[in-house]
């Protein structure tokens, strides 16, 4: 599988607000109340989010480096480049997670010149936990975020 990185641009972020996940994977749709304000929170370049196209040019995800990637009440004390990644919801739970993971990861670390890579992940998403674990992620610690009773994972990759 070949992927493709390009900056996230409005017509993309919108597609992805729209995107649903199934439960109890809703916990990651955006909200309906908030797209101006999270359009333009995709779109900013200080957030650092980029569209995964495949060899058509088709949106298949999305991924972000940097604090996007970081929860409140996680210990992020040592330099790693935070990740974030969403697939779209007709390819997920089909096997192929780990392929957009790898890619995600070889091209952050090549950009950022960076040395570890680290994910937080919700607790309850055991699915998410072990594509980053397929790729060589280890869990380094878990909390609870800050304000509310949902638990995250950390895990750090060594380039
Ligand atoms: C997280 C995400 C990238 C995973 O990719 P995916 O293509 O759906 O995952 P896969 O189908 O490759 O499954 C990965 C593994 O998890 C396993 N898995 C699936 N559901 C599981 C569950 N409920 N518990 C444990 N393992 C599970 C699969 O069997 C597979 O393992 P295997 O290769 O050993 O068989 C994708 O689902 C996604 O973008 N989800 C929405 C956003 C999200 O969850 N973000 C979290 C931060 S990355």
């Amino acid at each position: 599988m070949r992927f493709f990185f390009r900056r996230l641009g409005k017509e993309h972020a919108l597609s992805i607000l729209r995107w649903r996940y199934l439960p109890p994977y809703d916990f990651y749709n955006f909200d309906i109340n908030t797209i101006q304000e999270d359009l333009c929170y995709l779109t900013d370049p200080k957030n650092a989010f980029y569209a995964i196209l495949n060899v058509y040019e088709e949106l298949e995800g999305y991924c972000s480096f940097g604090a996007d990637g970081q929860v409140p009440g996680g210990d992020y004390s040592t330099e790693a480049l935070d990740i974030g990644m969403g697939i779209r919801p007709d390819l997920v739970g089909q096997g192929h997670g780990k392929h957009y993971a790898q890619a995600v990861v070889k091209y952050g670390a090549n950009i950022y010149r960076a040395q570890k890579c680290r994910v937080t992940i919700a607790e309850f998403n055991k699915r998410a936990q072990r594509v980053w674990a397929q790729v060589g992620f280890e869990q380094i610690g878990k909390f609870v975020k800050t304000g509310t009773e949902e638990e995250f994972v950390i895990m750090i990759y060594e380039v």
